[in-house]
């Protein structure tokens, strides 16, 4: 396989959101749940999201637990996993928390939106930034450079638009969801897979590994993609 093996975590209302309407990042994780989400951070060797999840909530991606960032040096790894961000345009400031929480790699794919002044600030932050197609970032070329870096477990952390390409092009391999115990509603608030959307007939069959009644209210779904 020319990627890494991909899977994708997020947390969802019981009506299948992944933010209220306002997006603006709401948090639908219980305190166990983000000790879940911590852990399966830890595991990986690179954790993906988004353009407007990058630029709208600037997310640090470190792995929070100390004892957790101890055991991946001791296992010889670097205390975060990189960090990937898929975006358009790269307009992050210097001063963000995507490039400077750490310490971790930065690994920025973007496109020919992005300005020359703008990659030399990012690169000046310490970032790598490559420049992977012309409106929108090429997944395949991104994910197969991941793993000629040596990436071999990627964790995407949505948001929908980017979760729904990977998935439409057969790019994931595992989903967990915690789905939460609310209801959001809001035609516009995001769900788990964005974009344009898939007819019937190619709807994607997912298998069932598992399913964890929580008694935070909440339930972990854990899915192959068939
Ligand atoms: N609950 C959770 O687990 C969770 C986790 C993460 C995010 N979220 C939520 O998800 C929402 C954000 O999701 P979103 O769908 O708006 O945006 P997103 O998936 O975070 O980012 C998508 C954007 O990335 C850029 N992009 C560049 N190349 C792309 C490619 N090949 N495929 C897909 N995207 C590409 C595009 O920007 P351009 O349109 O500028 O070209 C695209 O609109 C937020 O409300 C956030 O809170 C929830």
């Amino acid at each position: 396989m020319d990627r890494p093996f991909v899977f994708l975590n997020v947390a969802m209302s019981a009506d299948g959101k992944i933010d209220s309407f306002e997006r603006r990042g709401a948090t639908l994780s219980s305190a166990r749940d983000k000790d879940r989400v911590d852990r399966l951070r830890a595991s990986a060797d690179a954790v993906m999201v988004g353009g407007r999840t990058l630029l709208d909530e600037d997310p640090r991606l470190t792995v929070k637990s100390a004892d957790l960032r101890a055991e991946r040096q001791a296992r010889g790894l670097p205390p975060n996993p990189v960090k990937v961000g898929i975006v358009s345009r790269a307009d992050l400031r210097p001063d963000s928390e995507f490039l400077n929480s750490g310490p971790a790699r930065v690994l920025l794919f973007t496109t020919a939106q992005t300005l020359a002044a703008q990659v030399e600030i990012l690169q000046a932050c310490g970032a790598e930034v490559f420049l992977l197609g012309k409106r929108r970032v090429d997944l395949v070329a991104a994910l197969s450079m991941l793993k000629e870096l040596g990436l071999e477990r990627l964790m995407v952390e949505g948001g929908a638009t980017l979760n729904f390409e990977l998935l439409r092009m057969g790019l994931v391999d595992e989903i967990t969801v915690y789905l939460a115990p609310l209801v959001l509603g809001g035609e516009n608030a995001p769900t788990l897979a964005g974009g344009p959307g898939l007819v019937r007939f190619d709807a994607l069959p997912l298998s069932l590994v598992s399913a964890e009644a929580w008694d935070d209210g909440g339930v972990l779904l854990h899915y192959q993609i068939s």
